[in-house]
């Protein structure tokens, strides 16, 4: 067990209220008599209570049960055998050394703030790097894959995969309706009922960034580019009966398993690897390079690291870092640049939308979400402002606009050329052309071994045994033109499953 109690203190601080009032009494109400009733002027008991009945904010939409901690990012200062800078400026990867601080949130996706951690679920791996630039996001999950590709079905396979809106329990016949009409699925569901989709814990689990960004050199020459994160520790993942064996006892053991590492000095560490193409359309490939539904094959494609991560200090508030943290994929910094693929740039809406609703205007000025560097804005006001942006760097505090003659803020210079992309075609509502969307479920079928052919078969016939029948059989339509054994296996579990 870990000892989180100060020494004893006999020099106790006093207690004050908000106004810095001394709390001379803490234990009673002001009352009419002994027996009461209480009297409206309790300044302090409105307070205390008022306050605390806000102390929730809304939760996040996805991924609200999750755990974070402090760390530093390490650069390697090289890209395999190339200078790196011939890729990317971005400055926290330039310099072999170079530590910049990160803080790291890991999360599950679909059930509420104190859901188990042991549910069949991808996990969230959301990094905030403190760089000399400013703030870098990156938010990934450990599947290296998604869902779809079109940022507008995400509500709706959200909704399909939270609980029913009538029972509150989440259902295989709902979330099977969605995935058996949406084919790009097929990979991401072989892989999360296969034995890669319980996570062991959050220190055991690869990050990936999914979506296709870019790079930028000093000349504005962009490359495409994903990221990864490969844990030191290892992978390990539950079985389904494992999970439930844990769960059984221990629903929060992701959470628990983070923080005591930490505390035990036992600090989780990554490879930090990137895999790089030219920016183009690489008619080579099966598959469209900007397509987050699926993966660049390594033997094509190979992993270089950059750097490592190393997660060494916990929270030291859960509320303050991990639940109001605020992570985004439009936070990017000089060097590193976005693709045309569409889910991030829906992603790139509505991260920043969702936290000013759930966190607030302001969400930026909150020290777990402000960046280390200095911060020099026109913007001002709104909800709970902490401090005036330009003010505190020097800006003369009448000039809150810009240009201006009168010491106020002016543009930064360029520190290379910009990346300028030419882009044409008709404004349109169409599907990417290389959809490809049973090759590499397939692919991975067959590099999956025997046991865990058996493992992702047994899953899925559990699941899909409880769907109507019209749904098993889109299911195992889509399976059959992965891989025909793979259709038939499930066919037969669920011929199986309904003669028991
Ligand atoms: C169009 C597609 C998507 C949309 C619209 C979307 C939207 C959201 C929203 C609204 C949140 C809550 C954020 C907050 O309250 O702070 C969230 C959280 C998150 N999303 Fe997505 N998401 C999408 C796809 C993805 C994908 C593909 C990944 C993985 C690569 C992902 C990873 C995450 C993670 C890790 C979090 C939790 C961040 C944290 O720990 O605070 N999302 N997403």
């Amino acid at each position: 067990m870990i000892d989180n109690q100060p020494e004893s203190n006999n020099e106790q601080e006093v207690l004050t209220n908000r106004q810095g009032h001394p709390v001379t009494d803490n234990q009673n109400v002001r009352t009419v008599g002994d027996r009461g009733p209480t009297v409206l002027e309790n300044y302090n008991f409105l307070e205390k209570i008022t306050h605390f009945d806000r102390e929730r904010i809304p939760e996040r939409v996805v991924h609200a049960r999750g755990a974070g901690a402090h760390g530093y990012f390490e650069a390697y200062g090289s890209l395999g055998d190339e200078p790196i800078n011939k890729y990317t400026r971005a400055k926290l990867f330039q310099e072999k050394g170079k530590i910049t601080p990160v803080f790291v949130r890991f999360s599950t996706v679909i059930h509420g703030g104190h859901s188990p951690e042991t549910l069949r679920d991808p996990r969230g791996f959301a990094v905030k790097f403190y760089t000399e630039d400013g703030n870098w996001d990156l938010v990934g999950n450990n599947l290296k894959i998604f869902f779809i590709r079109d940022p507008i079905k995400f509500p709706d396979l959200v909704h399909a995969f939270k609980p029913d809106p009538v029972t509150n329990k989440q259902d295989p016949n709902r979330i099977f309706d969605f995935i058996s009409l949406t084919p790009e699925a097929t990979h991401m569901i072989t892989w999360l009922f296969s034995p890669w989709g319980i996570p062991a814990s959050y220190r055991h689990m690869e990050g990936s960034g999914v979506n296709t960004y870019k790079w930028v050199n000093a000349d504005g020459v962009g490359y495409l580019v994903k990221y990864h994160f490969i844990p030191k520790q290892g992978v390990k993942c539950l079985t389904q009966a494992q999970a439930e064996q844990i769960q059984s006892k221990e629903f929060n053991h992701a959470t628990v398993d983070l923080y005591e590492a930490i505390e035990n000095g036992e600090y989780p560490e990554w490879e930090f690897a990137v895999q790089i193409l030219s920016d183009d359309e690489h008619p080579e490939l099966d598959f469209d390079p900007l397509d987050p539904t699926k993966v660049w094959p390594q033997e094509q494609i190979p992993l270089l690291p950059v750097g490592r991560m190393v997660l060494d200090k916990n929270p030291t508030n859960y509320f303050a870092e991990v639940e109001q943290a605020a992570f985004g994929t439009g936070v990017l910094v000089d060097g590193l640049d976005f693709s045309d693929d569409k889910l991030l740039q829906g992603r790139t809406f509505s991260y920043s939308d969702t936290q000013r609703h759930r966190i607030g205007t302001n969400y930026l000025q909150l020290p777990i979400n402000s960046p280390k560097t200095k911060v020099a804005t026109n913007l001002r006001d709104g909800q709970m402002t902490y401090r005036v942006d330009g003010v505190e760097a020097g800006e003369n505090p009448h000039v809150n606009y810009e240009p201006s003659s009168m010491h106020g803020l002016k543009e930064a210079p360029k520190s290379g050329k910009d990346h300028t992309p030419y882009v044409e075609g008709p404004v349109t509502r169409q599907k990417i052309s290389r959809t490809n969307d049973y090759g590499q479920a397939g692919d991975r079928y067959r590099a999956f071994s025997d046991e865990e052919r058996d493992d992702l078969i047994l899953n899925l016939v559990n699941a899909l045994k409880q769907c109507n029948p019209d749904i098993q059989e889109r299911m195992v339509e889509h399976f059959t033109q992965a891989d025909p054994e793979y259709g038939s296996r499930v066919r037969e579990g669920l011929q199986q499953s309904q003669a028991m």
